[in-house]
């Protein structure tokens, strides 16, 4: 073989004449898998065909990561189904050129190794992962609204047989080296320091391909495959509506249909993702992707390096952030009024942690080791940054704030995390009003990804940045977000949230007003979701919001509230609980979805649109991005104002009218509209 250099690739030949081809994509911090990736590794590819080395290991040069992928960015630019199918082939060809080649090929994985990363290691002999915890493998694809593209629907299934990679592919799930050796993913995971001699012996030994399971085998037979299909397509029904998400059931008809024939299934499989490729679905979600990335670079302009927390309010927020704290990495101190409550914020603890790292206890010891109630306080003067969820009273906050800052350490930024309390109302009573910020966490703290990074007029730029960085570094998207009420997610969740309420006083079923908002793809609907959130922390969210939006509470949520039925937590609210699990009323007979549906969706569009008015956020992106992370807004419709220039704007403007002669000024159209394109 000839030694030609490669922007991308790096070609080695050891002593045993084993070419380890290195991949290190040029101007890049990870490897993806573009077109020009792809150009150099055809050529290299002709170059090995002609010239058998003893065998192949495919790794990677960048630190601690594999290949996360296809290059996204190509994928958008895809015009049609036909330019799809071109792009697919291409790809399909150099995997197949790799699976024939005679020699033993193996892939060395150790980091992240994502999607197209994962189809090309299939399309070797072998696959030999290292166990470190940065060590993932998974087939993500179905997230952005397709499915592995370049034959890992067959591979996967070959290797892992049916049932466990079907369930990977339609959940998008990714799963370590250890549970992909379980389920033969991957041929063996191996301590980093064996990796590459796990390579060779795989190069040297050629063993025989593991046998799948029996049962694996069994539920590829014909007979079998579709009654296994109809309990798949079910599971899915009960996650994503088909006319929403169309991908997961495109996957298992793929299955159902082909997988007596892998030939055919590679062919349809490049048929079907290049339809599915240029759905609006698809292009939504992969917005959606990109919004996330912009989130993440929030914070990256300045290095924050905060090694102690310390959370003052022990209750449901501040123990539950101190916790994930810990869980990411931090030291950390609580404080609260009493022991008696802390020892309630450390029993919370035990069971963050036994969530999180199940039975492994030397991971639950650490996390204890990183948290320390500390009832006096003496972690403020040791913190990089103090986070506060005492109760929402703007009085006991500012009284709060003027006795720790003088202990504070210098450079410590002081964050809160109130709800709805304006900054300015609480930086008052510092001497250095800069240094505090708003780190609005969302309950439940653990699964909600968002943080919106509340600047007041007198937060400094750097806080700002400092806020972020911290909340990236504990795995959370920030949003940076102007103080004013509300903030953006709550003030726009509000108002459709209320409209529910409304109906409900007028007598429409609960049932029937959350099917129309989960008909238009809200992931709970609005009244299940006041439930789980609380009714009196509804309440008084609304009512603060009263006070400054043309919002009035409604009667039935004051009256329930005063009863004591305050949603999932005490078991009643607007339904009724039984070990947690809604009791919902299965017989209702649905009527007037449509107007219902408007309704609500309506209002929660009105308030986006005042709020990029008032420039709460930056711009549209950042209005989207807060709705789909901080409420769950329909992903696949990716975001709010987007949803408006999809439908139209006048379109939508129209319904606002029909339904403010209906209902009253509360649909007034803000006047911004007029300045949205469709
Ligand atoms: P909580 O009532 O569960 O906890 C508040 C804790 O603060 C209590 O344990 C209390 O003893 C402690 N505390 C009160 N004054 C204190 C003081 N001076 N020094 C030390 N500890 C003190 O309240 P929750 O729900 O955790 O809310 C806390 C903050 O987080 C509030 O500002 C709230 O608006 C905000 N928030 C709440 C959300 C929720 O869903 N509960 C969501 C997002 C923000």
């Amino acid at each position: 073989m000839n030694n030609k250099s490669y922007n991308n690739w790096k070609l080695e030949f050891d002593e045993a004449s084993i070419l380890w081809l290195h991949l290190d994509m040029a101007d890049a911090g990870a490897n993806l898998l573009s077109s020009k990736v792809f150009a150099e590794l055809d050529t290299i590819l002709a170059d090995i065909e002609k010239e058998l080395p003893q065998g192949l290991i495919i790794l990677s040069d960048k630190k601690d990561s594999f290949i996360f992928g296809a290059d996204i960015k190509e994928f958008t630019e895809l015009k049609n189904q036909q330019e799809a199918i071109v792009f697919l082939e291409r790809a399909h060809a150099l995997m197949n050129r790799i699976e024939a080649l005679s020699c033993p090929t193996v892939s060395m994985i150790h980091g992240m190794c994502l999607g197209g990363g994962t189809e090309l290691s299939l399309a070797c002999d072998y696959r030999v992962m290292s166990d470190e915890s940065c060590s993932r493998i998974g087939l993500p694809e179905i997230k952005l609204g397709i499915f592995p593209g370049y034959g890992g629907t067959v591979r996967s299934i070959r290797c892992a047989g049916p049932l466990a990679a079907m369930n990977m592919m339609l959940t998008g799930r990714i799963i370590t080296a250890r549970a992909a050796s379980k389920i033969g993913l991957i041929d063996e995971a191996v301590p980093l320091r064996q990796l590459k001699h796990a390579a060779k012996r795989f190069v040297m030994d050629s063993p025989k391909p593991r046998k799948l399971a029996l049962l694996q085998r069994l539920a590829n037979h014909k007979l079998l495959r579709p009654l296994i299909a109809s309990q798949m397509r079910k599971q899915v029904s009960s996650k994503a509506k088909q006319e929403h998400y169309p991908a997961p059931y495109r996957l298992i008809d793929l299955w159902k249909n082909y997988a007596g024939n892998q030939g055919e299934m590679l062919k349809q499989e490049i048929q079907e993702v290049s339809k599915l490729a240029t759905t609006n679905t698809a292009r939504n979600l992969v917005r959606v992707f990109f919004l996330q990335e912009t989130l993440k670079k929030h914070g990256k302009q300045i290095e924050f390096k905060a090694k102690h927390v310390h959370v003052i309010g022990g209750g449901i927020m501040g123990g539950d952030i101190a916790s994930w704290c810990a869980i990411k990495g931090y030291n950390v101190t609580v404080q609260d009024q009493t022991p008696e409550r802390l020892a309630q914020t450390s029993k919370r603890a035990q069971i963050s942690f036994k969530k999180k790292y199940k039975r492994d206890r030397r991971a639950i010891v650490a996390a204890n080791d990183r948290l320390m109630m500390d009832h006096k306080g003496i972690g403020v003067a040791q913190a990089d940054i103090i986070i506060e969820a005492i109760f929402e009273d703007a009085d006991v906050k500012r009284e709060l704030y003027q006795s720790i800052e003088p202990r504070m350490k210098e450079g410590a930024i002081l964050a809160t995390n109130t709800s709805s309390i304006m900054l300015e109302d609480l930086s008052s009573s510092l001497n250095n009003p800069g240094r505090l910020v708003g780190l609005h966490f969302f309950n439940p703290v653990a699964l909600m990804p968002l943080v919106e990074i509340i600047h007041g007029e007198n937060t400094d730029e750097t806080t700002l940045q400092q806020a972020s960085a911290f909340a990236r570094s504990i795995g959370k998207l920030p949003l940076p977000v102007k103080s004013s009420p509300g903030f953006l997610v709550n003030r726009i969740l509000m108002p459709y949230l209320l409209e529910a309420v409304i109906m409900v006083d007028e007598g429409i079923a609960p049932e029937t007003i959350d099917k129309a908002a989960t008909d238009f793809g809200m992931p709970m609907g609005p009244i299940e979701l006041a439930d789980a959130v609380g009714l009196d922390i509804c309440k008084n969210v609304a009512s603060i919001l009263s006070k400054t939006m043309n919002i009035t509470l409604p009667k039935n949520l004051e009256k329930i509230v005063d009863k004591g039925n305050l949603g999932k937590k005490t078991g009643s609210g607007f339904y009724s609980y039984k070990k947690g699990k809604v009791q919902k009323n299965k017989k209702i007979k649905h009527n007037n979805l449509a107007e219902i549906q408007d309704r609500m969706i309506m209002k929660l569009l009105n308030e986006s649109v005042a709020c990029l008015r008032e420039g709460i956020v930056e711009n549209e992106d950042m209005i989207d991005a807060g709705v789909i992370f901080g409420t769950g807004f329909a992903p696949f419709r990716s975001g709010s104002i987007h949803h408006i220039h999809d439908e139209g704007a006048e379109n939508l403007m129209a319904k606002m009218s029909v339904l403010e002669k209906r209902f009253g000024d509360r649909f007034k159209a803000d006047e911004y509209w007029q300045e949205l394109e469709d």
